[in-house]
């Protein structure tokens, strides 16, 4: 079955469009691969904007999804709502039918599906093709979000499951399928302690004096922006020179959602205080520049942001929510607050943001705590005992 020699071919599926903590970790597993043993074949939406990373420049590619437009998006959510069945049948069978024959072209040992719809149309064409699956599962769903189907398709197409957080593993309990923990890891060698580059204040529009916070995500409603600018409106007589630097853009399926931030933004009067910096390129140095990184999530089921900022020694109030509480150590590497609460966050931040020192000192705890537990090249060694475990090499 494998292509060449004893390398074994590796199939990645995912259908994402956009860049986001999913696509990110991919590409760091892709590149520390080790090449005597695994090669790594990329199955893709077409366009996909992550695709151009140079880590990915020699990896073989298989364009097998087509983007799709709003609109589109839009009429297909009304049809799965109106004819469950028929739906589910129409978009996974044909798909996966047609992946099957790529999976079964492309000589692949094994099928690693990355995302949620990857993990339906993938699983399906890999039992097809009759190749061994294994899902990297990185979302927390809700019972009224798919949470049932994708029990009913785990009992079905029986994946080794990868789950990026103990909350994400909870998900399969009762099931029989294995389930392996690996938590995220990031670059540790990017994503460190360290000044930021002298034009950054000034290209933000900030002063050297500014207090500031960091968010660092994708502006969707769960990412809990809108807690945040409720919360930093509580705090502009006690911190005067508190600024907010929100990094991250709108999905394409959610346009109007960063107009609706920015007019809450300007009814609450933060419209000096917030720097919509958008997406970017260089999370480091913005968060190297911060005093504090905030993710106030709801649910959020890893959030690779946050390691990211202990890494760089940056205290972090996130929400004690999702997987969150599995990374962050309350009182010693930052704040937990619960989830959808101004109060509380705007308190933790407030706490931080007048204690310099003790700021200082969890971030530095968050520091050895990411350089110990959460690198990439652990989540790559883990992930190849998972080949090895399931191909029987
Ligand atoms: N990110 C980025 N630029 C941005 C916003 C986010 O490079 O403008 C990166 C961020 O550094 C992190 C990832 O995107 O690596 C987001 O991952 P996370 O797990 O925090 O959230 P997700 O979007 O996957 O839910
Ligand atoms: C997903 C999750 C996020 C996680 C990322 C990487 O996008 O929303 O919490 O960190 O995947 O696994």
């Amino acid at each position: 079955m494998s292509g060449s020699g004893q390398r074994k071919r590796i199939a990645y599926i995912d259908h994402a469009v956009d860049i986001g903590g999913a696509e990110n970790s991919l590409v760091e597993l892709i590149s520390r691969l080790d090449q005597s043993r695994f090669t790594a074949v990329l199955l893709h939406t077409v366009g996909a904007k992550w695709l151009d990373r140079p880590e990915l420049s020699d990896i073989e590619k298989i364009a097998v999804f087509q983007p799709i437009s709003l609109l589109e998006k839009r009429r297909n959510e009304v049809a799965a709502r109106r004819w469950p069945l028929i739906w589910n049948a129409l978009t996974t069978m044909r798909p996966a039918w047609l992946l099957n024959r790529a999976l079964r072209r492309a000589k692949i040992d094994l099928v690693h599906t990355n995302s949620l719809k990857a993990h339906f149309i993938g699983g399906l064409a890999a039992r097809l093709a009759h190749r061994p699956l294994v899902w990297h599962v990185r979302d927390l769903l809700g019972e009224d979000e798919g949470l049932g189907l994708l029990r009913r398709a785990a009992r079905m197409l029986q994946p080794h499951v990868i789950a990026i957080s103990q909350a994400v593993a909870r998900q399969f309990t009762g099931l029989p399928v294995e389930v392996a923990v690996i938590p995220n890891g990031i670059p540790l060698d990017k994503f460190t302690p360290g000044p930021a580059p002298p034009k950054l204040h000034a290209e933000l529009g900030l002063a050297p004096y500014d207090q500031v916070v960091a968010v660092v995500g994708r502006l969707t409603p769960w990412k809990g922006h809108m807690n945040l600018l409720e919360a930093v409106s509580m705090l502009t007589e006690s911190c005067p020179s508190l600024k907010v630097v929100v990094v991250g853009e709108v999905a394409f399926w959610e346009p109007e959602y960063e107009q609706q931030l920015k007019q809450r933004a300007s009814q609450l009067g933060l419209d000096e205080r917030v720097v919509w910096a958008g997406f970017r390129s260089d999370v480091a140095d913005i968060l190297r520049l911060c005093d504090v990184f905030v993710l106030p999530s709801v649910n959020e089921p890893f959030g690779r942001a946050i390691i990211e900022a202990m890494a760089v020694g940056r205290a972090v109030v996130a929400t004690a929510s999702g997987g969150v509480p599995e990374i962050v150590v309350d009182g010693e590497t930052g704040l937990l607050v619960p989830a959808e609460d101004p109060h509380a966050l705007a308190q933790a931040m407030a706490a931080l943001l007048a204690d310099p020192q003790k700021a200082q000192q969890m971030g530095e705890k968050g520091r050895a705590r990411a350089c110990k537990h959460f690198s990439a090249d652990r989540v790559a060694k883990q992930v190849q005992e998972v080949y090895a475990h399931r191909l029987g090499t």
